[in-house]
């Protein structure tokens, strides 16, 4: 009981580090990034980053067509550097991440359970898979499309069904934060099709966290983009099968049409609530 109620009273998605995770940090030192800025070393890294990435999540997205890449200070940044130029207008669907609308309230688009109209003069800023349930869905808009990625490196790769990248979309972020619990890191990648309008000049004056990059780098070189995922899933079943909840994409998320989590509702037409499984965990 005691449980379900932290689960109950738990609203935010804190993913814990691994002990392992925690070790391999320790082979980082502060002073290996300690270059000049501008003599090309912090670029070799993040082009070396990019590649890493690009392949890494390859079973998962298709990054072809984006070809610019920059660091960022998390997922966070990136929607930061997003609204900073954003002229116009735009919209989400219901339960979706709250960040950018504390910045610039957006339009909620849901009309329904699963019904919803599309603007299609407004951005979507979109997380996928989603914040308002852990789960891929599948999107086919033809709007321009801000996508976010950041639950990506907690789920299964989808080697036959990846995750469809609407025509329009404009940039996709992503994050290290929760499939690895390196949230304090703030480790983050954004990929446009054209230069971002200000994080291009930065990258020009390599002027970004080369320590995050190096990071990134150790992360990728060690695991798998779906590792946690593996290395969590057997938990996260038994802990669904205990309490009776739905496991969501995510390894740290499930679901519940139980009346007793209706606090926990990120949808208003739909009665499943987001449950982040974290303070179960023992590890
Ligand atoms: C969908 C989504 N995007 C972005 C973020 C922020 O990620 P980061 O820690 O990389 O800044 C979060 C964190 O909760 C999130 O859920």
């Amino acid at each position: 009981m005691e449980y379900k109620k932290e689960l109950k009273n738990n609203r935010w998605v804190d993913v814990p580090m691994t002990g392992d995770v925690w070790h391999l940090l320790k082979e980082q030192r502060v002073a290996d990034t300690y270059y000049r800025r501008g003599d090309g070393q912090a670029t070799q890294d993040l082009d070396w980053v990019e590649a890493l990435h690009r392949n890494w999540v390859h079973e998962l997205i298709d990054l072809s067509d984006f070809e610019y890449c920059y660091a960022t200070n998390g997922a966070t940044e990136a929607i930061n550097q997003w609204l900073l130029h954003e002229e116009r207008e735009y919209q989400y669907f219901q339960g979706e991440y709250e960040y950018p609308s504390l910045i610039k309230p957006g339009t909620e688009v849901c009309t329904g359970y699963k019904e919803y109209t599309i603007d299609p003069n407004k951005v979507l800023y979109v997380s996928n898979p989603s914040a308002a349930d852990g789960n891929f869905f599948n999107l086919d808009v033809d709007c321009p499309v801000i996508l976010d990625c950041t639950y990506i490196s907690s789920t299964n790769v989808q080697e036959f069904n990846k995750i469809h990248i609407p025509p329009n979309t404009e940039q996709i972020f992503f994050s290290f934060s929760k499939g690895f619990g390196l949230v304090g890191n703030r480790l983050g990648l954004v990929y446009t099709k054209k230069p971002h309008k200000t994080l291009h000049s930065c990258k020009e004056f390599e002027n970004w966290n080369y320590g995050s990059v190096k990071t990134m780098d150790l992360i990728m070189a060690n695991y798998d983009v779906d590792t946690m995922w593996k290395q969590h899933r057997a938990w996260q079943l038994n802990m669904c099968k205990e309490y009776s909840l739905i496991p969501s994409d995510c390894f740290f998320l499930a679901t519940s049409g139980d009346p007793y989590y209706t606090k926990r509702r990120r949808m208003k037409y739909n009665p499943s609530a987001r449950l982040c499984l974290t303070p179960l965990i023992e590890w």
